[in-house]
């Protein structure tokens, strides 16, 4: 049967409204990308290796709670700067909650001593022969805070909801998918992200949530890829090749 509006779809659009799309659809493309490297180069980086994994995840909501940023750069970079006695002082100091007294009496003659000739020197390195600084890189790590979540989690939803809409509406225009497909793949980013943002909050209270986000992450990448290629090849390369047919009639006998 042929309804009233199915001159509405991908392949026979108007010209003007074809520029549109897909002036949006390459800039949302983009902007996908720009993303996904952003994602690698921050949270990529959080266990000090290239590229995601669970550890990246677990780093960036629930924290590292092995030990302090101190403490893993004493027996890390900086280990050849102090002798492990003066290590373990500067250390247990730190487990004991860089307690103010003990730094006068105990721990800062030691910094100064042995950190003094760079941290405080160099501009670009934290001075970490004053107090709160120093305190500061004694404390554990504890992930993302809730307020950062809950700023971010909102910018996520309304921005994303929005880029998500346009391209669903875009891709409904499509044609020859079945209508069950079809509308799975509209819904799939909206439940995709809504998986995503909660496994954040998740994670931030236990870690064995971090492959959630992953899941998420990939979930609504790959379904608005499939969206944003089908729609770009429907109304550029489709027409092209099924010139000789009806489109419409076509459509029509598939769904
Ligand atoms: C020879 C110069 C030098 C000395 C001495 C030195 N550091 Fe460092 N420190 C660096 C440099 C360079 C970095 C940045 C590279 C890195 O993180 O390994 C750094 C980074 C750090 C960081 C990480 C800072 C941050 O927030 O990224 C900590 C903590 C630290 N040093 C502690 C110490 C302590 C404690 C001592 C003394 C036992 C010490 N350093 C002695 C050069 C020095």
């Amino acid at each position: 049967m042929k309804n009233s509006v199915s001159w509405l779809n991908l392949p026979s659009l108007a010209l003007p409204l074809k520029a549109l799309f897909t002036g949006y659809i390459m800039l949302v493309g983009i902007g996908l990308m720009m993303a996904g490297l952003q994602v690698l180069l921050t949270h990529g980086m959080a266990d000090g290796k290239f590229g995601i994994s669970v550890d990246d995840i677990v780093y960036s909501y629930y924290g590292n709670t092995t030990g302090s940023k101190l403490e893993s750069k004493l027996n890390g970079s900086m280990k050849a700067h102090a002798s492990s006695e003066d290590r373990l002082t500067i250390i247990k100091w730190a487990r004991g909650g860089a307690d103010k007294a003990e730094w006068e009496t105990t721990v800062h003659p030691i910094v100064e001593q042995n950190c003094g000739k760079c941290h405080g020197m160099i501009p670009s390195l934290p001075d970490i022969t004053d107090y709160n600084v120093a305190a500061k890189e004694a404390k554990l790590d504890e992930g993302a805070t809730v307020s950062t979540l809950a700023r971010v989690s909102h910018i996520h939803l309304f921005g994303i909801s929005f880029i998500f809409f346009f391209i669903g509406f875009i891709f409904s225009l499509s044609v020859g998918f079945n209508k069950w497909v079809k509308s799975g793949l509209i819904i799939f980013p909206f439940l995709f992200l809504i998986v995503d943002i909660s496994s954040w909050w998740l994670t931030k209270i236990d870690p064995g949530f971090a492959w959630l986000v992953i899941i998420g992450g990939i979930g609504y990448s790959i379904a608005a890829g499939v969206m944003l290629l089908t729609s770009l090849y429907q109304m550029w390369v489709m027409p092209l090749r099924q010139k000789h047919v009806d489109i419409n009639a076509w459509e029509d006998d598939l769904s």
